[in-house]
């Protein structure tokens, strides 16, 4: 009996360190592939060894027996099975700019997946400081959007940046609408914030790296606020986002995958890109700030909106090529606790969707492998 539980451990440790030790030495600028296999493997083994640690037999049949692990794809569709906790905080009044960050609402509020079978099994795990810098490590990382992107970016840099660190950007990347850029040098990291409010921004953006031939590594999109105010109509919404799609799948080699939309033709053989949609929030219509919002931003344009996004087939669950970063699902999962104007939520909202991604990049690499 002791034998097969040094065995087990043994086994343990070779299926946990040895593909992290490989992983170190295949680390290069073209990233996250090797290693987030690696390390997905490993955290996927490691929840499924725990239970069955010491019986090597059972560790062998545990593994098989778990489908949705062998099924990445369907990892995917748990990633948005969060659940939030709300602890009443002293309320304190942050004024330091115009958005509202972290603070707020009275509410401490915080996150995790739901502890559901699937979402088990698919060991989802919210990385900390140093696997975050490890998995996106000399990439490329591009966020485009409307204030909502905005706290995207603050939340990837509360990530990965000391708090220390943390303090220096606070105030550069709260500059009202510009754009931010950051190179984070310890992990070779370069950081885009770009301030692209309307679906023309994203495209243009799109044009420039189609003309210049170079793609981030990871590239977050997502607009719909902004155009609900300031022009308020859904179908020109919807023909702007067909215009983004046309243009995502130009960047993509391999669009035989989702259609026949044009491959990028004679070219050098690159990698494509880790694509995302950084969807709207819930809207809380009777927290909005100004008359104008409560009366542009109401439930039925917000569904409208909603509809054209679905109808221009960009995200991948209608036959799209971006992955959706569902922050009406998580902000309205965490509820009016989570927000203090209707629609800018808590950070931890935004957190929340860094952890989506992340891991979505990583069973996106397992795929690949
Ligand atoms: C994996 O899951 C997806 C979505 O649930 C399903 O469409 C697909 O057929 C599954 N693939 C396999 C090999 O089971
Ligand atoms: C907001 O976050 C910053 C940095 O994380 C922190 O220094 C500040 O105290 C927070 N504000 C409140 C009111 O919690
Ligand atoms: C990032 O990768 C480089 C090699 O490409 C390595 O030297 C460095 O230590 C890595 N940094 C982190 C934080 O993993
Ligand atoms: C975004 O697009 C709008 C409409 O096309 C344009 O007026 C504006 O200048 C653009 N803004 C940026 C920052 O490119
Ligand atoms: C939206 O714009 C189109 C033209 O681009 C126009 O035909 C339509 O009437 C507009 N809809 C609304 C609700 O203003």
């Amino acid at each position: 009996m002791v034998g097969t539980v040094q065995f087990g451990a043994l086994a343990a440790c070779i299926v946990l360190f040895v593909p992290m030790g490989l992983a170190g030495y295949h680390l290069s600028r073209n990233k996250i592939l090797f290693f987030s296999g690696a390390l997905f493997i490993s955290l996927a083994v490691g929840v499924h060894l725990t239970p069955y640690f010491p019986i090597v037999t059972n560790y062998v049949s545990s593994f098989s027996s778990s489908l949705v692990l062998e099924n990445h794809t369907s990892c995917i569709s748990f990633l948005h099975e969060i659940v939030w906790d709300h602890h009443v905080q002293q309320p304190i009044m942050n004024k330091v700019d115009e958005k509202p960050s972290n603070v707020s609402s009275g509410f401490q509020n915080s996150w995790t997946w739901a502890k559901s079978t699937p979402v088990i099994a698919c060991g989802f795990q919210k990385l900390g400081r140093s696997d975050a810098s490890d998995l996106l490590n000399g990439s490329w990382v591009v966020v485009a959007g409307d204030s909502q992107a905005r706290l995207f970016v603050l939340s990837l840099l509360e990530l990965v940046l000391e708090p220390s660190e943390m303090e220096l950007v606070r105030g550069d990347l709260f500059k009202r609408h510009s754009d931010y850029q950051t190179v984070i040098e310890k992990i070779g990291v370069k950081l885009d914030f770009v301030w692209a409010p309307y679906t023309a921004n994203v495209t243009n953006l799109l044009m420039e790296y189609k003309r210049n031939r170079r793609y981030p590594d990871v590239l977050v999109m997502g607009t719909g606020l902004w155009d609900m105010l300031h022009i308020n109509n859904a179908s020109d919404y919807g023909v702007s986002l067909g215009l983004a799609r046309q243009l995502v799948m130009m960047l993509l080699p391999f669009s035989s995958e989702f259609g026949n939309d044009g491959p990028v033709t004679g070219s050098i053989s690159i990698q494509s890109p880790h694509m995302f949609w950084l969807g709207m929030p819930t809207l809380v219509e009777s927290m909005l700030n100004t008359e104008e919002k409560r009366e542009k931003m109401n439930f039925a344009v917000r569904n409208a909106y909603e509809r054209e996004l679905f109808k221009s087939k960009l995200l991948r669950q209608n036959g799209g090529p971006l992955l959706l970063l569902d922050i009406n699902s998580l902000s309205g999962n965490c509820g009016g606790r989570c927000t203090v104007d209707g629609m800018h939520y808590d950070g931890a909202v935004y957190e929340a969707a860094i952890h989506v991604m992340l891991n979505a990049l990583l069973v996106e690499s397992q795929q690949r492998l």
